[in-house]
């Protein structure tokens, strides 16, 4: 087990019994530091955690709400800020409540952290910020998210940016391209293609594709995240704040398909359906800038990662 450096030892992971925020919780737990979960298990399950009894403090609650979480801000070094509602499509649905959500917290963690003196924020925004970029797209190509999701993540890093100059508040926005791994949730329309396509394949319905199937995600392994984030908690860039997370490399949801098929050796019937509003047609990163600030990139080949996850559902 490595060992945390003495600062950054009380980490706040908003969002911690979800997808991301329990791998996040459990990786941190094992790098020895003190892990505080804020969570309204609205899609969270605290069950995610239960091999880690007792070596968490975890608080039910609305990261909204500024009074409730003051004091637990105040309590750490700093905040991994997760808890958000995840999907895009969602957002197109119900672009009310996942503004409230995704702007509201970010803004609540932020106000937190001012008022408790600064405490470092490492914020998960998203490839949507984007939008329909070329492939290879970097921090400082143009930003023209194409959804209600997509703008509030936006304005989050904004948000961040604002709070730095103002009130010189230390934060790292990370770009989180697509992330998949054990644990993701497939039951909901709305859960990430990954979870949805695996359990289509061994449940033996078969998938839906919605479009053509050729649009590109770039997929990045949960455990390559945890790590990536685990860095930024360390040490704080000299000059960039935002950096995308996600290996460099392009799949369409034919060629997922594709893989899954090869992994699990069985033909999987595929529907085709209307494209989804607002969904982004290419979604590649360029990693350069990650690679420069942790010294490598997400190392997990989406076969590798996609074995994990079918072996999982098992
Ligand atoms: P998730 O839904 O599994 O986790 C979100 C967690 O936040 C859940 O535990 C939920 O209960 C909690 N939550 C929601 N609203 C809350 C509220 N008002 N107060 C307190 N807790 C609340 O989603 P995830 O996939 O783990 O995503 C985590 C973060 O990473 C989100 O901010 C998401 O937008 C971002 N992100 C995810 C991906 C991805 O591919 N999964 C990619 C880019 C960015
Ligand atoms: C995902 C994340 C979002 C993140 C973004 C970063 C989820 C739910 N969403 O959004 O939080 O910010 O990546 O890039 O984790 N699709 C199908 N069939 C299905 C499900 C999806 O064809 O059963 C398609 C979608 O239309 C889309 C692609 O697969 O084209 C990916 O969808 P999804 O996994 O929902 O992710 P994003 O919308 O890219």
């Amino acid at each position: 087990m490595s060992v945390a450096p003495r600062s950054l030892q009380k980490i706040l992971v908003t969002g911690g019994a979800g997808f991301i925020g329990s791998h996040l919780v459990r990786h941190l737990v094992a790098e020895g530091r003190q892990v505080v979960v804020l969570d309204d298990l609205s899609s969270g399950r605290l069950e995610r955690l239960h091999d880690l009894d007792g070596r968490f403090v975890f608080h039910a609650g609305d990261v909204r709400d500024l009074d409730g979480i003051q004091g637990v801000v105040e309590d750490c070094e700093a905040v991994v800020h997760l808890a958000a509602e995840p999907s895009v499509k969602k957002s197109v649905d119900d672009p009310f409540h996942t503004h409230s959500i995704n702007y509201g917290g970010t803004l609540a963690v932020a106000e937190a952290a001012r008022l408790a003196g600064g405490r470092k924020i490492i914020f998960a925004s998203s490839a949507a910020v984007y939008g329909s970029a070329r492939a290879g797209v970097a921090e400082g190509d143009p930003v023209i998210p194409l959804s209600p999701y997509g703008l509030d993540k936006l304005a989050s890093e904004q948000l961040l940016r604002i709070y730095g100059s103002l009130y010189q508040l230390p934060s790292v926005s990370l770009r989180f391209f697509n992330v998949y791994g054990p644990g993701q949730d497939p039951h909901s329309p709305y859960s990430g293609v990954i979870s949805k396509f695996v359990q289509g394949a061994l449940s033996g319905k078969g998938i839906t594709i919605f479009g053509d199937g050729l649009q590109t995600r770039d997929y990045v392994s949960v455990h390559d995240l945890t790590r990536v984030v685990s860095h930024f908690l360390t040490s704080q860039p000299s000059e960039e704040a935002v950096f995308n997370v996600a290996r460099g490399e392009g799949t369409t949801l034919l060629d997922l398909h594709r893989l899954l098929t090869q992994r699990i050796g069985d033909e999987i019937p595929i529907q085709f359906a209307p494209a989804r509003s607002g969904d982004i047609r290419e979604s590649v990163a360029d990693v350069s800038a990650l690679c420069k600030a942790v010294g490598w990139i997400p190392e997990t080949r989406l076969e590798e990662g996609l074995g994990s996850v079918v072996l999982a559902h098992h």
